[in-house]
């Protein structure tokens, strides 16, 4: 779990959100035992709402695993979704999840490196959701304006990674390169003055950024 906010608030937040049953509990049963890393609850929470929020049409995933939070999207939307990971062995176990919830017609799986898929894309998304390569968020971020409708959002998760992104006192030498690179897209979003950018001090950090739209 991240230390990005005092133990007794996020354990508070936590706690509020009622826990999934069904096939989004299946999957997060399996990535438990399995030790594969999905969004944690309180991002799924905040994913959960996005999709009442913006009613997304079409949304891009960076980052698949077994389908966890493509399935999270798809149940609470009408979106379709297109979501990537450059894991074979997880493209298969996502694929047969997918299946199995009859979901395929609504989630397509594609694998390859995020931004190789990204600049082969050409619909226009309403949402994109990075959730891979945390030392890359600014290539894909600049990749996928491109492929961003104009009210689009771009969600980042991680963007705080347990906290070493607000403080060198938490930073892990191995980490270093990932942190920097986190920071500069953080620099980078929250200051472009043609995009206004929000971060959430919840779930591993979030950035929510859209383009700032002209009001004359
Ligand atoms: C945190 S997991 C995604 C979890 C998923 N969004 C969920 O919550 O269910 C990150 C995934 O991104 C994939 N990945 C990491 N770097 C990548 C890259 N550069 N291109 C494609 N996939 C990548 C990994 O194989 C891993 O399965």
């Amino acid at each position: 779990m991240g230390k990005i906010m005092h133990d007794y608030i996020s354990d508070y937040i936590r706690n509020l959100i009622p826990e999934h049953d069904g096939i989004l509990k299946e999957l997060e049963e399996y990535a438990k035992e399995n030790h594969v890393p999905i969004v944690h609850k309180e991002m799924a929470k905040f994913l959960e709402f996005m999709m009442q929020m913006k009613r997304p049409k079409r949304i891009l995933e960076l980052g698949t695993a077994i389908g966890y939070s493509a399935t999270l999207m798809a149940l609470n939307s009408n979106a379709n979704i297109t979501t990537v990971d450059r894991s074979e062995e997880m493209i298969q176990i996502a694929k047969e999840n997918i299946k199995k919830f009859g979901l395929e017609n609504r989630i397509e799986v594609l694998n390859g490196e995020c931004i190789d898929v990204i600049r082969s894309l050409n619909e226009q998304y309403d949402i994109i959701f990075i959730d891979a390569g945390k030392g890359h968020y600014e290539d894909f971020f600049n990749e996928s304006l491109r492929i961003l409708k104009d009210d689009g959002i771009i969600i980042a998760d991680n963007v705080l990674f347990r906290g070493m992104v607000a403080t060198d006192e938490l930073l892990k030498r191995r980490k270093i390169t990932i942190v920097k690179r986190m920071r500069k897209y953080l620099d980078m979003v929250s200051n472009r003055e043609d995009l206004t950018t929000t971060v959430i001090p919840m779930s591993d950090g979030i950035a929510i950024t859209t383009r700032r739209q002209n009001n004359e």
